[in-house]
């Protein structure tokens, strides 16, 4: 297998963000932003080793890190410029490598697949970059706001055709070409802002894969938004949630938030909506925040007959408090009768729309009993949930 680094410039001082606080050590789901880049390479099977620059302020909090990612052999002091920040990494990279990855430490959504598809174009081609081609009109704008000019984002004609794109990392490079690449860096210095404008400048050709419009770059505060929802999915929480209620007659029969007339309702303090209540004690499990009877108690009058969407809406609020919404909810009712097909629908929008989620993020099912035990004989229903919540 062919032994991959990765190269990780971490010295910026990340002025565009914020001067007080260091981008890289903001935290996303109790992460730092330079933990959520490094644990894209430590869990990438293809990569050996990870070499980071950091400024001399955070050295030895970015050591510490070493107990936590076993592939970052090494942690050196970054250089004034990004530039000078990579070829210190460069030039400690263990000897053994045959394919660099330089990746910005900033960029902390970075997939498996685009770092596959950088190092398969590595290989391929000697330099390969992930990149977007630009579908937005692109002007240039001088001082004072004014339009100097459009330009052309493409240009189709039979000799010189060409396509704007934006670029990102990680920029992945044969080992040699890097090293020719970053000879270059005394004389160009400053002007380059990526290891592929070096690469050209020698000579080198750099071909680019598909980046990812995911692969957001920190940069600005509004990009912290951005990086949240993009990496939510990755620390969501799950809960399980179970109920029964006993059936009687003379009870109207809400399941789901829908009146079923059946000639029994279940039996309870509230409307007994056995399905919401196991929903209700999903979602609070995930967040580990007690359950329907601690925050509903059944010996409270205010609870009696209650509508429990209404149950539901408050342990949305519930989760919002602690900094969570609701993603998506999975139930199944075991009811030996009625057929519930005619009523999902209308059950999984009333869920959906007091969850403030998609409809297809709420899925309910049925199933009986096979005539067997309590709920065969139609002496109750039972519900199992489960839900998942994402911070907020
Ligand atoms: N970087 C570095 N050494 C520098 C400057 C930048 O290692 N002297 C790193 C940053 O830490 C970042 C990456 O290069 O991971 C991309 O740079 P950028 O997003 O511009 O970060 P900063 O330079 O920190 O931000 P700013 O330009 O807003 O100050
Ligand atoms: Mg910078």
């Amino acid at each position: 297998m062919t032994e991959v680094t990765a190269l990780m410039p971490a010295a910026g001082r990340g002025e565009r963000f914020d001067s007080r606080t260091n981008k890289l050590w903001v935290e996303i789901g109790g992460r730092p932003v330079l933990g959520w880049s490094l644990s894209a390479f430590e869990n990438h099977p293809r990569v050996r080793a990870i070499v980071v620059a950091a400024d001399e302020d955070n050295l030895p909090r970015v050591r510490r890190l070493q107990a936590q990612f076993h592939k970052l052999i090494t942690v050196v002091p970054g250089g004034r410029t990004r530039a000078e920040s990579v070829k210190r990494a460069l030039d400690a990279a263990p000897g053994s490598s045959e394919i660099l990855l330089v990746h910005d430490a900033a960029r902390p959504a970075v997939s498996t697949g685009l770092i596959d598809r950088v190092i398969d174009g590595a290989e391929r081609w000697g330099a390969c970059i992930p990149a977007l081609p630009i579908s937005d009109t692109v002007k240039r704008v001088d001082g004072s706001n004014t339009i100097l000019e459009t330009v052309p984002r493409e240009i189709a004609a039979e000799k010189i055709a060409w396509r704007l794109f934006t670029v990102q990392t990680p920029q992945g490079f044969r080992c040699d070409r890097l090293h020719r690449a970053y000879d270059h860096l005394l004389r160009l210095g400053g002007q380059v802002t990526d290891d592929s404008g070096l690469a050209e400048a020698a000579g080198i050709e750099v071909k680019v894969v598909a980046g990812e419009p995911n692969n957001v770059k920190l940069t600005n505060p509004a990009d912290l938004n951005d990086l949240v929802r993009i990496l939510a999915p990755r620390w969501a929480r799950s809960g399980i949630g179970y109920d029964v209620h006993r059936l009687g007659a003379d009870r109207p029969l809400v399941l789901g938030g829908v009146t079923i007339s059946h000639g029994a309702g279940l039996i309870g303090h509230s409307d007994a909506d056995v399905l919401i209540h196991a929903i209700c004690d999903a979602l609070l499990g995930a967040a580990a925040l007690g359950d329907i009877g601690y925050h509903f108690p059944d010996d409270d009058e205010a609870n009696r007959n209650r509508p429990s969407l209404e149950f539901l809406g408050e342990v949305k609020t519930i989760l919002q408090k602690a900094g969570w919404n609701p993603h998506n909810v999975d139930a199944t009712l075991l009811a030996e009768a009625p057929k519930v097909a005619p009523y999902r629908a209308e059950m999984q929008r009333n869920v959906a729309q007091v969850l403030g989620i998609d409809e297809g993020c709420v899925s309910i099912k049925a199933t009986t009993s096979e005539k067997m035990g309590f709920v065969g004989r139609r002496e109750g229903m039972a519900c199992w949930a489960i839900a998942t919540i994402i911070p907020i």
